[in-house]
């Protein structure tokens, strides 16, 4: 089993390791005493794992309910997350019991944001997708959508332990597994050239487990120094502003991954005709996703686009943050000014 401790407002560790969901209960039962524990999860995960989930915590001594809403970003929105605190409410879930998200990104950004705003509770987390183990399980950021865009409304709450049993990524459909490929191409863009080779070549299927820890390390280093985003961080969100866009355009039929990974090869054309990124740059990173069978180009309009990227909550009154990669392992973020968005999305679909 592999051991990440992060240290931002709350120390926590992310354990990554096969056969872990047994270990639940018990490695739950290190870090407080038996309690009440509501499980977060959707439909299709909670037919996979959530059972095991709840057997290994009531083995550890934990009272145990379950929540769980219709798979898919379509619910995560309002309604669900009402729902889901008003059960916290019936199930009579006080501070000093927990809540678990097991699942990908939705189920932990919810699951998150309940606990942050019901009674501040006690959170862990059990990302069963690529892209949760890799990114969205570390780091504390919660979230739901709004209709004005992605995650408007959330907050930063750290969990207290992450637990990633790789065994769960093998029912990943191809697909969603490639959600997971994106974003680690985005951790080699943003900081490790040898991370980008080895995803890219899309051999690494046997190291999964370093890969999730090599993702985690990065976004550990980054989390410690900038948890509540308001620099270094920032970095995370390449292919994000114009990625973000293109999903809500999409009405979230285009996956999380997907749509960043489009993102991720439009704004390196973007750098690459500015003169900031390497010559070829954009071409690499295409490849890249196009062997891990990913998306590189969208049919949605220019305006469309930049309509979306108007409504970012990364915008700033007359400015909207844009992360550039200037080669690979290296990027820059660039204040754009918002009367600019229009050319600057014209010219990465050109
Ligand atoms: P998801 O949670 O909807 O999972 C994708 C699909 O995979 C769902 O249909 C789910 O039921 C299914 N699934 C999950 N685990 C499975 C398994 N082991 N076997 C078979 N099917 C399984 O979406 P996601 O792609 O995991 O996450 C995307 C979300 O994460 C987006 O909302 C995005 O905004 C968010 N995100 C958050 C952060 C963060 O820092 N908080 C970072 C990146 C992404
Ligand atoms: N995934 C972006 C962040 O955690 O900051």
């Amino acid at each position: 089993m592999r051991k990440v401790i992060v240290s931002a407002s709350t120390e926590y560790a992310v354990l990554i390791g096969r056969g872990l969901l047994a270990q639940l209960g018990t490695e739950v039962a290190k870090r407080i005493r038996p309690c009440k524990a509501a499980v977060i999860t959707d439909t299709t995960v909670e037919k996979l794992y959530a059972e095991q989930a709840e057997q290994s915590l009531a083995a550890a001594g934990f009272t145990t309910c379950r929540f769980s809403y219709p798979a898919g970003e379509g619910s995560k929105h309002i309604g669900t997350l009402s729902d889901m605190l008003e059960f916290l409410a019936e199930q009579e879930i006080t501070r000093q019991d927990i809540i678990i998200a097991l699942g990908g990104g939705v189920a932990g950004d919810m699951a998150g944001f309940a606990a942050a705003v019901y009674q501040r509770g006690i959170r862990f987390v059990v990302p069963t997708t690529f892209l949760a183990a890799v990114d969205s399980s570390v780091g504390g950021k919660t979230a739901i959508d709004l209709r004005a865009g992605k995650n408007m409304a959330g907050a930063f709450y750290q969990p207290q332990l992450v637990l990633c049993d790789v065994d769960t990524l093998d029912t990943l459909p191809e697909e969603i597994f490639a959600d997971g490929i994106a974003e680690t191409l985005k951790y080699g863009v943003i900081g490790d050239a040898k991370l980008f080779a080895e995803t890219a070549s899309g051999d690494f299927r046997e190291k999964l487990e370093e890969i999730i820890e090599t993702c985690v390390k990065m976004k550990r280093d980054i989390v410690n120094e900038d948890e509540f985003d308001t620099g270094l961080r920032q970095l995370l969100n390449l292919g994000h502003t114009l990625g973000h866009s293109i999903e809500k355009n999409s009405n979230f039929t285009l996956s999380h991954g997907h749509a960043v990974a489009i993102g991720m090869h439009l704004i390196a054309k973007v750098a690459e005709r500015s003169g900031l990124a390497e010559k070829g740059l954009a071409e690499t990173i295409r490849q890249a996703l196009l062997h891990n069978n990913l998306p590189t180009s969208t049919s949605y309009t220019a305006e469309e686009i930049a309509a979306g990227v108007l409504k970012d909550k990364k915008r700033r009154g007359g400015e909207i943050s844009f992360v550039l990669p200037t080669k690979i392992g290296h990027c820059e973020i660039v204040k754009i000014p918002t009367e600019e968005v229009l050319d600057l999305v014209r010219t990465a679909l050109a």
